[in-house]
């Protein structure tokens, strides 16, 4: 029989550890997601799926909204970057990242989010990427490069005029929703001097012809980064409203107001 002493101190001892691991496990960090986000790119660059450190109890790797092998992926093969970009959500404990091939017989435009479980950034649980290219709407990746390079994607100072997270999520599915719902294109503070890169067709100000309903699907399957020290949002989705393709919506908002929107969309209008 264990005195009660003994008894007392072992639940104590108990009681620490779990309140260290707790410590340990409970902060997503912005580094450590960076660095995943960075390990990615590596493993992209080089097509070496052995830099990447993948959960080996809870892993899933998607390519445009479907389920599928990664050593069959886009992953499998290297790819020479011209521009890469990251943003970090520590709340959802996911990152986004974009990256374009231009050169190459296969240039690719890319938007990918990885997750993570339990805030553990140490091991990603998914890639979910969407991956358009040459026949994809409106696609030319040098062209594309041209516009995004030129962009200011500084992080917004002072931190109280970031967009907050609901700012953000709110202008993302308004955004998906303009096809389905008349006023949603309302509800988005545009910026006189904002510009839209919808595949490599540019737009500026990106206010301007927006679409005002007529379709009965709503866009599904949304999946959100959200970065308020960058002040954007990453929408991946199934762009159901005119016809199931695999798509990811992004959108800065600077000073309150959208200066950026950029789309990658796979497959083709009809
Ligand atoms: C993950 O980290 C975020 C940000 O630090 C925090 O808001 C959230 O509660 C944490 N979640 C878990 C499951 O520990
Ligand atoms: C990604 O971009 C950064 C500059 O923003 C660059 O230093 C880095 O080498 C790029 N990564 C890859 C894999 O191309
Ligand atoms: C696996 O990871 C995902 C996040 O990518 C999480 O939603 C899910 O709960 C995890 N499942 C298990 C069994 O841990």
């Amino acid at each position: 029989m264990l005195s009660s002493t003994l008894k007392s101190a072992l639940l104590t001892i108990a009681l620490i550890a779990a309140y260290a691991q707790s410590i340990v496990a409970a902060e997503c960090t912005r580094e450590g997601l960076l660095s995943a986000a960075y390990s990615y790119l590596a493993a992209q660059s080089t097509g070496q799926l052995s830099a990447l450190k993948l959960s080996s109890t809870n892993f899933t790797y998607q390519q445009n909204n479907k389920v599928s092998d990664i050593a069959k992926g886009l992953l499998s093969q290297s790819y020479k970057i011209d521009l890469n970009r990251s943003t970090a959500d520590t709340v959802a404990c996911a990152s986004y990242t974009m990256w374009i091939s231009s050169t190459g017989s296969k240039p690719y435009v890319v938007g990918t989010q990885i997750r993570h479980h339990d805030n553990d950034t140490s091991e990603i649980t998914m890639i979910d990427t969407i991956a358009a290219t040459t026949g994809d709407l409106f696609f030319n990746a040098k062209k594309t490069l041209d516009y995004i390079k030129a962009e200011d994607w500084t992080t917004i100072m002072p931190a109280s005029s970031r967009p907050s997270r609901d700012v953000l999520k709110a202008a993302g599915d308004a955004y998906l929703d303009m096809w389905t719902d008349a006023k949603a294109a309302d509800r988005i503070p545009w910026g006189t001097d904002c510009e839209r890169v919808e595949g490599s067709m540019y737009t500026k100000p990106c206010g301007g012809s927006l679409p005002r309903g007529g379709s009965k699907k709503a866009n599904g399957m949304r999946r959100y980064v959200i970065d308020e020290e960058a002040g954007s949002v990453d929408v991946l989705c199934q762009f159901d409203s005119l016809g199931n393709m695999p798509d990811s919506h992004e959108i800065r908002i600077v000073a309150g107001k959208v200066k950026y929107v950029h789309t990658i969309t796979v497959g083709r209008v009809g």
